[in-house]
């Protein structure tokens, strides 16, 4: 009787005291919501907008973006031109294997024309499908990877 007396108010207290904290709890929630609301609107329609401008370039982020001659351009020429522009034989007297070979061109002259793209005779080749001479063409982003590196100046970078 005794001891059960003080525990049922203080279970009356505790419940009281936690009906309180859920009403707080609650009340502020809804100011939360309400707040990501209103942010979350502007937040999302500007990642919506961002994401939309990213997507469409795509190519612009490459454009926009550095090119790596080492690391992104060599790779491609190397792989899948290697094989008739290379140590073993060079086609048309042009190597594909290194910075100073490409740029040195081909038995007719440069084929990479720094910073004009479409006269350079290797991008004619590559975006016309002409070359590589032998299996698929570039993939389209390679293209783009290796033009965006022409139109950047063709640095030794
Ligand atoms: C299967 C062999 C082969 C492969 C692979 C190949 N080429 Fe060629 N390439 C040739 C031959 C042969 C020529 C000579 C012209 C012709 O026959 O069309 C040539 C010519 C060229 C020329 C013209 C040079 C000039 O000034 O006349 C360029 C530029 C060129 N290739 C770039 C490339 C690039 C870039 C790749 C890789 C994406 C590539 N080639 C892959 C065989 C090949």
């Amino acid at each position: 009787m005794f001891s059960s007396t003080p525990e049922l108010r203080a279970n009356l207290r505790a419940r009281r005291l936690a009906g309180l904290l859920a009403a707080l709890a609650f009340a502020g929630a809804l100011v939360l919501a309400a707040c990501s609301g209103s942010t979350g609107s502007t937040t999302s329609s500007g990642s919506a907008s961002g994401g939309a401008s990213s997507g469409s370039s795509s190519a612009s982020s490459n454009s926009g973006g550095t090119v790596s001659f080492a690391n992104e351009v060599l790779p491609i020429l190397q792989s899948r031109c290697g094989s008739c522009h290379g140590s073993g034989q060079t086609q048309a007297g042009l190597d594909l294997t290194s910075y100073s070979a490409v740029m040195a061109g081909s038995m007719h002259g440069a084929v990479v024309s720094a910073g004009d793209a479409n006269s350079s005779t290797l991008i004619q080749m590559i975006a016309s499908g002409r070359m590589p001479k032998r299996g698929p063409s570039l993939q389209p982003n390679q293209i783009q990877t290796i033009t965006n590196w022409v139109a950047e100046g063709a640095p030794n970078n």
